[in-house]
């Protein structure tokens, strides 16, 4: 047998920190053979570990059995090399290499295990699909990338543990196991062995217990906790994903966002050495879904959205006109400075984009270099109406406006708003490394869900109306603003919170306007109506999307390259293999009966 140990081959270095100003010392490095290259006569093996790469060298004249065994060495291989560090001749040196300069003439090697040849090389610049790199995530965590998102997300991490400790926020665990409650989305339920046929959940946030830590006289609130929802997964949505979640005492909305504006700066400048400036821009909900169609706008690139629902009013295009006519919006953004960049196929394609976000048709007007115009609804309107829209849009040459009529002003706006992304998209426009921060406040307070007709809360229960629209609770709830807001990072909800209602008497009022009655209320939340009657502070919070501030600050599209196992579209993990079926004992032990069971096929 080999000796495989660790003894006395133990690293003095870490392969990616060798520098000039190491040379002349006698190094040991532990590391993957990264590729071998073979000089005949000189084999360069290359060896990675977290830190990045070095360049080890074996020549056959110097020491042939050292040589002989550097020669068996494949990629992936797990080695111990010692040597004498040296620095490379001038034609030898690496400028894409951090230790480019510098090489490793070996005196030693260990081969510490073998390996098999893997299913994709460990190389970020061949593309691999995306099933086998999470079948095989512990080989896809391997490739550099991966490790600088890893070391990247225990950056943010930190940087928050510490800003939030200076900042007075004690960390509190709170439980996995808890109660299902029916806001919000669907629960992952687990079944409780000893209470036949009762069920935990697991928490979509810990909302409920750091209000309760409020009350519990805890003051500040910080946990980077795991949340789970059985929510459609998409490109920034995990079944369970992590937040950095904050409550505080004694504070209004001011408070909470002067004290995370203050975390932000933190995190870029720390992470990303790029400066934030403070205060942040703010928006109301309102605006931002007029100039933006979106209640998370991205802000880096313009065509925003202008109405001219007056101008329509009383022009003689029958769709434009009937809409105004039925209490409907009639709305525009102008493509401006890329009217070439859209023939007329690419406009019909758009045509059928917007129908996907319920928009009816897609109305436009393109104003060609040399100043003319064609258009799908102009023959309809005078000049004088044309005239009009153009100068309500400023367009100019080579603009492209295009404009949705509907029924409903907020399908107008998010078509538009879906729309402009698009064409941002395709134009380029909006760059990884531009960040855009903003919040987004004055929300609704309530939605009309339309599966359960009637109000529902746009955020939580336990979020507190405007001072001022409190009276509207009983005459007008669908017009109450609540006091919650949203960080925006360039279109993406980065994170959201809210002041709480911390009157039992408003606690009562709104969930009687949520359509709960007192029975429901007592069954579902009776836990927190009793609390509040004991004394709670003026409170508020927020929480952030951990692996969406790593996967924007790591210039990432998918929250999946910041989580070190994540799931798959269908919610199942590849590597583990799970969700899986269980014994039947188990079942049996938790007086559980399977009605149905996926076959292969689904
Ligand atoms: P909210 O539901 O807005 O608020 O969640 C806060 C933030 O968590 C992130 N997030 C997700 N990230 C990945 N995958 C998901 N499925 C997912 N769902 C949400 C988003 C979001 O902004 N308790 C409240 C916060 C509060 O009021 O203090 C809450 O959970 O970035
Ligand atoms: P038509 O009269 O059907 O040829 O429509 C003329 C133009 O109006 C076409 O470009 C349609 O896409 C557009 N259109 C139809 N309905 C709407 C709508 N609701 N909003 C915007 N444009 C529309």
């Amino acid at each position: 047998m080999n000796n495989t140990s660790i003894a006395g081959m133990k690293r003095t270095h870490m392969c990616g920190n060798l520098r000039k100003s190491d040379v002349g010392n006698i190094v040991t490095v532990n590391g993957w053979v990264d590729r071998v290259r073979d000089n005949g006569g000189v084999l360069f093996l290359l060896i990675r570990d977290r830190s990045g790469i070095i360049q080890c060298t074996f020549d056959k004249s110097v020491n042939k059995d050292l040589f002989d065994i550097a020669f068996t060495c494949r990629t992936e291989f797990v080695v111990a090399i010692k040597g004498e560090l040296v620095a490379r001749d001038e034609a030898a040196i690496n400028k894409k290499m951090p230790t480019g300069e510098v090489e490793v003439i070996a005196q030693d090697i260990r081969i510490l295990t073998r390996a098999e040849t893997t299913p994709f090389e460990i190389d970020d610049t061949k593309e691999v699909n995306d099933q086998i790199r999470l079948k095989y995530r512990y080989l896809d965590l391997r490739r550099p990338s991966m490790q600088r998102n890893m070391m990247l997300r225990h950056r943010v991490t930190q940087v928050a543990r510490n800003y939030f400790d200076e900042q007075g926020f004690i960390e509190i665990e709170t439980p996995m196991l808890t109660k299902s409650t029916p806001e919000g989305a669907r629960d992952y339920l687990v079944p409780s062995r000893v209470h036949a046929g009762k069920f935990y959940a697991l928490p979509q946030s810990p909302q409920q217990y750091k209000q309760l830590l409020m009350l519990a006289g805890m003051d500040r609130y910080i946990q980077i906790t795991r949340c789970f929802r059985d929510e459609d997964l998409r490109a920034d949505r995990q079944p369970e994903f992590t937040q950095i979640d904050l409550e505080m005492s004694f504070v209004e909305q001011d408070d909470v966002i002067a004290v995370n504006e203050g975390f932000l700066q933190r995190v870029f400048k720390e992470v990303l050495n790029v400066d934030i400036a403070l205060p942040l821009p703010r928006m109301t909900w309102q605006d931002a879904m007029d100039k933006y169609g979106s209640d998370k706008p991205d802000t880096r690139f313009g065509f925003e959205i202008c109405d001219i629902s007056d101008i329509a009013a009383n022009c003689s295009f029958k769709v434009f006109k009937d809409t105004v006519a039925g209490g409907g919006s009639v709305r525009l953004i102008n493509c401006n400075g890329y009217a070439d960049k859209f023939p007329r196929k690419e406009i019909d394609k758009l045509g059928e984009f917007v129908k996907t976000y319920r928009a009816k048709g897609l109305a436009w007007l393109k104003l060609a270099q040399d100043g003319s115009m064609t258009s799908s609804f102009a023959k309809f309107l005078s000049e004088e109406e044309i005239e009009q829209i153009k100068s309500r849009a400023n367009a100019k040459e080579n603009d492209l406006l295009f404009v949705v009529a509907d029924a409903d002003w907020e399908v107008a706006a998010t078509a538009l708003g879906a729309l402009r992304c698009e064409l941002a998209k395709r134009l380029d426009l909006a760059k990884k490394d531009d960040f855009k921060l903003l919040w987004v406040t004055d929300f609704p307070q309530f939605e009309y869900s339309e599966e359960e007709d009637r109000l529902v809360a746009k955020h939580h229960p336990f979020t507190a109306p405007m001072d001022e629209d409190i009276q509207l609770l009983d005459t007008d709830p669908k017009k109450v603003r609540a006091k919650a807001y949203d960080i925006i990072l360039n279109g993406c909800e980065l994170g959201g919170g809210s002041i709480r209602i911390h009157d039992p008497e408003l606690q009562t009022k709104m969930f009687r306007t949520l359509g709960f009655t007192e029975e429901k209320a007592q069954e579902q939340f009776g836990h927190l109506i009793t609390a509040f009657s004991y004394g709670a502070p003026p409170h508020g919070g927020l929480a952030y999307g951990l692996d969406r501030l790593c996967m924007l600050l790591a210039g990432l599209d998918s929250i999946r390259d910041v989580i070190a196992f994540p799931k798959v579209q269908n919610a199942s993990d590849l590597m583990m293999h799970c969700p899986d079926v269980v014994e039947q004992k188990q079942l049996d032990d938790l007086s559980i009966a399977v009605t149905k069971i996926e076959t292969e096929e689904e």
